[in-house]
């Protein structure tokens, strides 16, 4: 590999705890395996699922980096000798299992997209988790299909700004929950046909009045256990509940005569566990569908704000706030 150097700049996790745990180090550069390509990062998006791991809830599955970071973006500095989809100096965006706050990672090809080109490297680092979670949650779970009613809740969040675009611009109806009026402009203004103030309106009556009381055909659903009942009430006949997370608490009432009267499916997903096979066929999906949609421009990447690597806590502490709209990056 010419010209790497052997140590790098990560952000690691030595303790877990709030903002401050999280550590600036010098680790060695990860070596590029044969089915991999090495990233040099110019960028890498913040989750909800870092702060998760910065606290100590959800550790790097066994053979990851046990760094923190789910996706990045930056130039090929190196690529295996399996690998004949990327060379070196390419602009790529990848989606890992852990590791991505850090100078430099070597990921699986199958978990690597080229960087639409009117998109720069800080936009495209905001892409990979929300993209292949959406894609794989709505389409392939929840099999949502153009002409459907969708609810996401958490509108303004990265994994909402992904959904309200991609459904609204396959031709679905999109309704949102947010947590302020201000989001729900914002929602509106993406794509949704109406967001709803959580802590200002009930969302199942909202909808029974927006859909003249037939509900929607499917929620993705980030609260968990308190919304369980409610999101049942908003499903139509033969709904889908898909859930991503368990903001809510993990445990909720389930009305199983709702379930059998309207046939309806309850599911879920954890994305991070899962195999490369599987991203594999996510990523060929989003080629497919969602890149050419980027390259277009009919729907884009919200940056809400970019810190430096050095300021991390700060990137944490803010999308702890949830003052944030959209995606927060880090730019190393
Ligand atoms: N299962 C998977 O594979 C997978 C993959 C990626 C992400 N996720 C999950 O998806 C969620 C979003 O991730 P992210 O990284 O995009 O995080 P994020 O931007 O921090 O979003 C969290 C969102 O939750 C919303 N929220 C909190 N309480 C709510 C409530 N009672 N009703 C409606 N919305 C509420 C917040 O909105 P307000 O600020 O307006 O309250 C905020 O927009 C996280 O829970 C994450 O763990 C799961």
């Amino acid at each position: 590999m010419p010209d790497l150097p052997t140590s790098m700049r990560v952000v690691h996790v030595p303790q877990p705890g709030g903002p401050e745990a999280l550590v600036l180090a010098h680790w060695p550069v990860p070596e590029c395996g044969a089915d991999e390509v090495l990233i040099k990062v110019a960028a890498a998006g913040v989750n909800r699922a870092d702060v998760l791991q910065r606290r100590g809830h959800y550790p790097s599955p066994k053979g990851a980096p046990p760094n923190p970071g789910l996706e990045v973006a930056g130039t090929v500095a190196a690529v295996g000798g399996n690998v004949s989809e990327f060379k070196t100096g390419d602009a790529a965006c990848a989606l890992l299992q852990g590791g991505g706050y850090s100078e430099y990672c070597a990921v699986n090809v199958a978990q690597v997209l080229p960087v639409p080109a009117t998109l720069s490297l800080i936009e495209a680092a905001s892409l990979p988790e929300a993209y292949f979670t959406v894609w794989s949650n709505l389409f392939e779970f929840g099999r949502l299909q153009p002409g459907e009613r969708l609810l996401v809740h958490g509108g303004s969040s990265g994994i909402g700004i992904s959904a309200i675009q991609l459904a609204t611009a396959l031709g679905c109806t999109v309704y949102t929950t947010v947590g302020s009026d201000e989001k729900a402009r914002f929602c509106e203004q993406l794509g949704a046909a109406r967001a709803i103030n959580y802590k200002s309106q009930d969302f199942v009556s909202e909808i029974a009045t927006l859909t003249d009381n037939q509900g929607v055909d499917v929620v993705l659903d980030m609260i968990g256990g308190s919304y369980l009942p409610r999101n049942l009430q908003v499903l139509a006949p033969q709904g889908r509940l898909v859930m991503i997370a368990t903001q809510g608490g993990a445990k909720g009432e389930v009305d199983v005569l709702r379930i059998m009267q309207y046939r309806l499916v309850v599911t879920g997903s954890t994305l991070r566990p899962r195999p490369v096979e599987f991203k594999r066929q996510i990523k060929t999906k989003l080629l497919q569908q969602v890149w050419p949609l980027l390259a277009s421009g009919r729907i884009r990447p919200i940056v809400d704000k970019v810190f430096a690597l050095a300021d991390v806590a700060a990137a944490h502490a803010y999308m702890e706030s949830s003052a944030h709209k959209g995606k927060i990056v880090l730019q190393l």
